[in-house]
This record gives structure tokens, sequence and C-alpha cells, in this order.
């Protein structure tokens, strides 16, 4: 997989994109990263990027020139042009699981007051990472891009790890121990112990299935419609 990434702070990529699984992955080949900085798409001295808003108003916005050539210079046949907004659909993990399939992905990372509307004809997906403002694309970039990556067969060290984690199946994971078994008094559970794999099985389905309830009971009930439609014919 290929990921460009267009954006006015190519450098705030530099520490989380070169530490860790990710470093790996890269390094490994399993996924290419090309951080492009939006003022090179400029064409004048002082590589303007942004203008005020038409109608008035505070802050500046994103010109469309340089973004329609940054774009049109990368994409090809096979890309996902995906913009980070705040009025995006809201980021999920199904999310992070279908862009993992794609073979080559555009970010475009706003600043400012945002990005002429125009844009959006270039864009395929608009993401949000939350209902709260930063202050440009660069983050949610980054966890757009660290969810997805980790995805990518091969990535992880153990090809079996993101099946079982929150939000794969749709419920949050179940509680984690190692050593030792017992901490300042407190002990593991005996099931976890017991070597028994089916006991532990059932055990984890029942503390996944509990703890979604009391920390997200609001994913419990997404789960809940979501099998009752299945069961019923309905597509959503
Ligand atoms: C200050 S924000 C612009 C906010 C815009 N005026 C609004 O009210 O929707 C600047 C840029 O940061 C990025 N951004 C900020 N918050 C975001 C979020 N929650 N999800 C995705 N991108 C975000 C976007 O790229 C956006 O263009």
């Amino acid at each position: 997989m290929k990921i460009d990434v267009i954006s006015l702070f190519p450098e705030m990529f530099r520490g989380p994109l070169d530490e860790s699984i990710i470093q790996r992955a890269r390094n490994q080949g399993k996924v290419e990263i090309v951080l492009t900085n939006l003022r090179d798409f400029t064409r004048d001295r002082h590589r303007t990027v942004d203008d005020r808003p038409f109608g008035g108003g505070p802050g500046m916005v994103l010109k469309p020139e340089p973004l329609f050539e940054a774009i049109e210079s990368l994409r090809s046949q096979t890309s996902l042009v995906v913009m980070m907004t705040p009025s995006g659909e809201p980021y999920h993990q199904q999310i992070a699981e279908s862009l993992a399939l794609s073979q080559h992905i555009i970010m475009v990372c706003g600043h400012y007051e945002g990005i002429d509307a125009r844009v959006d004809t270039l864009v395929d997906r608009r993401l949000s990472i939350g209902d709260y403002v930063l202050t440009n694309g660069a983050l949610p970039a980054m966890v757009v891009i660290d969810s997805l990556v980790r995805l990518i067969p091969g990535v992880l060290g153990d090809n079996d790890s993101p099946t079982d984690e929150s939000f794969s199946t749709g419920l949050l994971e179940y509680p984690q121990y190692t050593r030792p078994a017992n901490f300042r008094g407190m002990e593991v559970p005996e099931v976890l112990l017991s070597g028994n794999h089916a006991e532990i099985a059932q055990w984890r389905k029942k503390m996944a299935l509990e703890r979604t309830r009391s920390f997200r009971p609001d994913l419990l009930e997404k789960l809940l419609n979501r099998n009752t439609s299945h069961e019923s014919g309905t597509t959503r």
C-alpha cells in the first residue's frame, strides 16, 4: 500500500511515523508513506496557500489551486482521496478495516478555517476523528494512518491479534492480565490459569459483553440492531 499525505506540516509526521510498528511496516515495504508539503504546489513568491473567506468571517481558507494541483499530481485510477475534516463521517474501526484494503490513499489535511469547498469534488471520503476541532489535519491523518497500517496483513507480529480487539467484533475487548498472578493481593481470575481453552474463551466472551455493557452500552445497542436487521433481512 502507498499513502500520500498532503499537509502544510510534514515535519509533524516524522516522530509518530518513524517509530515502532509503523516504522517496521515501512521498513518491511508493507506500506510506503510519502509526505508532500502543500506549499510545493504554489506558484507565487510568497508560496500562498490561503485567502480570506468569501462572505466575510474570521480566519483564512485553504485555496483550491494548490490542493487541486497536489491531488491531481498524485492521483491515479486506484487512488482513494481522503479528506480530514470535523464535518466528515465519524471514523471507526470498520472504516479502518476497509481503508486497509486500499492500494493507494491520498490524505488531505486542512488548516486555518478549513478548505475551499470545491476541493470536495476530488474527494472520495471525508473523515472526522471526533466531535472536537484540532488546529490542523496532521494529527487526525496520523490517527487514521496508524489505525489502518496495523491492519495490513503481516504488520502486527501475531496475525490474529487485530481480530479479537475492541471494536473489531463490535464489542470492547475482555480484560487482559500478565505475570505476576498475584500483585499486591489482586489475583488474576483463576480460569486464565486453568489451561482450559474452551473455558477461557467462554469467560472472555462473557467479560467482553460485561465490559461493553458497563463502559459502552451504545456499542451493544448497535450490535443488537445490526443482528436484528440481519435476521429480518433488512439492509442498511
Ligand atoms: C481548525 S480546523 C477547521 C475547522 C472548521 N472551521 C470547522 O468548523 O469545521 C482545521 C483543519 O483541521 C483538521 N481537523 C480539525 N479537527 C478535526 C477532526 N475532528 N477530524 C478531522 N480533521 C480535523 C481538518 O483538516 C481541518 O480542515
